[in-house]
């Protein structure tokens, strides 16, 4: 018989269902909350009522995109945490609530591992043991990946994550969150003729609040001279903060691949969509003769197919969760 999977995520803004039926996607539905926009940032409150308006439609709608019938599903995996208390008791209180009323188990998951699962979502697949850098807006981190549920966190952020540093520049440059995609959009028309410092933090840690730090320093020097500097070099400046944020990335992933010997590197988070990123994994992968792994856009944002593929392989180890299970908003692996 066929092992299907219903995934749910809510950690934070996005409201997210997925199917999965043997380990193979047939749908990914995530519905995006636009009203952050006006606020600049997630705000926690409405990121939960909107999950709770969200949540009915996105998952029907999931399962009707994967043409099967809700008594066919075998098990709902949700996000337990790390992420937002009031919109992780959304998707935890739904899942519960759908699995008593189904009569079928549940399957708790962590975020962050999910976001390097998602990587089993597609093809092709990491080899074990392999490197995976997750950078996403509240973690940034090297991750010792041995098997599916066995990861090893060798270095991370001691401040901002590298997500955080692309919004915050962002606001700095009066841009609408989240910053990320439109830095990368105009960093593709710019040119990195501004250079930013590089943080001294030791072996495979990172940092990214000084960096910010000096760019509200550049900023606000070179407005004193010209008041339109940032308008007139908008393209330039995303092009600069880029560069610098990929390369301090790409420099400690280096590291952490000499130090480890592994040759099978990912990436995997929202700044995983980022094409600077991108590109500059795929150059330093051949440079160095490594097999390298990038997600497909759908599976580098917040979506809750790699909910569901983490959700897959824990149900074939029997792990489950019971009906008190309670989310987590700060979560270890
Ligand atoms: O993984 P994710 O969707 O949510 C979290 O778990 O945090 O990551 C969201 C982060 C945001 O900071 C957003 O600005 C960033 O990913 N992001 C990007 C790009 N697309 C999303 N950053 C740089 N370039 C992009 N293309
Ligand atoms: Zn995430």
């Amino acid at each position: 018989m066929s092992i299907i999977i219903l995934g749910i995520e809510s950690s934070c803004d996005d409201t997210a269902a997925a199917i999965l039926k043997d380990g193979d996607i047939l749908s990914n539905v995530v519905a995006s909350q636009e009203v952050h926009r006006l606020y600049g940032g997630v705000v926690p409150e409405v990121a939960s009522r909107a999950h709770q308006e969200n949540i009915v439609a996105v998952v029907d709608l999931a399962i009707r995109k994967a043409g099967i019938q809700k008594r066919d599903i075998s098990a709902i995996a949700f996000t337990k945490g790390p992420g937002l208390i009031g919109s992780l008791i959304v998707g935890t209180s739904f899942s519960k609530a759908m699995a008593l009323s189904l009569d079928i188990p549940l399957v708790e998951v962590h975020h962050m591992q999910a976001h390097v699962l998602a990587h089993f979502a597609e093809d092709p697949k990491p080899a074990f043991p392999f490197l995976c850098l997750t950078v996403s807006g509240g973690h940034t981190q090297i991750v010792l990946v041995k098997d599916f549920l066995e990861m090893e966190i060798l270095g991370q952020t001691i401040d901002d994550a590298a997500g955080e540093a692309f919004d915050k520049t962002g606001k700095l440059l009066g841009l609408d969150y989240p910053a990320g995609p439109m830095i990368d959009e105009l960093a593709r028309q710019g040119k990195p003729v501004f250079d930013f410092p590089e943080p001294k933090v030791s072996e495979l840690d990172f940092s990214f609040s000084g960096l910010k730090t000096s760019i509200l320093y550049f900023l606000r020097d070179n407005k004193k001279q010209n008041p339109d500097f940032i308008k007139e070099n908008l393209a330039d400046i995303c092009a600069s903060v880029q560069e610098r944020i990929v390369s301090i990335l790409l420099k400690k992933l280096r590291i952490a691949a000499q130090q480890t010997g592994i040759r099978e590197i990912a990436i995997a988070g929202g700044v995983s969509a980022n094409s600077g990123l991108r590109n500059g994994l795929a150059e330093m992968g051949k440079a160095e003769g490594w097999n390298t792994y990038i997600p497909k856009f759908e599976f580098c944002t917040d979506n809750a197919g790699m909910i569901a593929v983490t959700g897959y392989h824990k149900f074939l180890k029997g792990i489950f969760a019971s009906q008190e299970v309670t989310p987590v908003a700060r979560m270890d692996f």
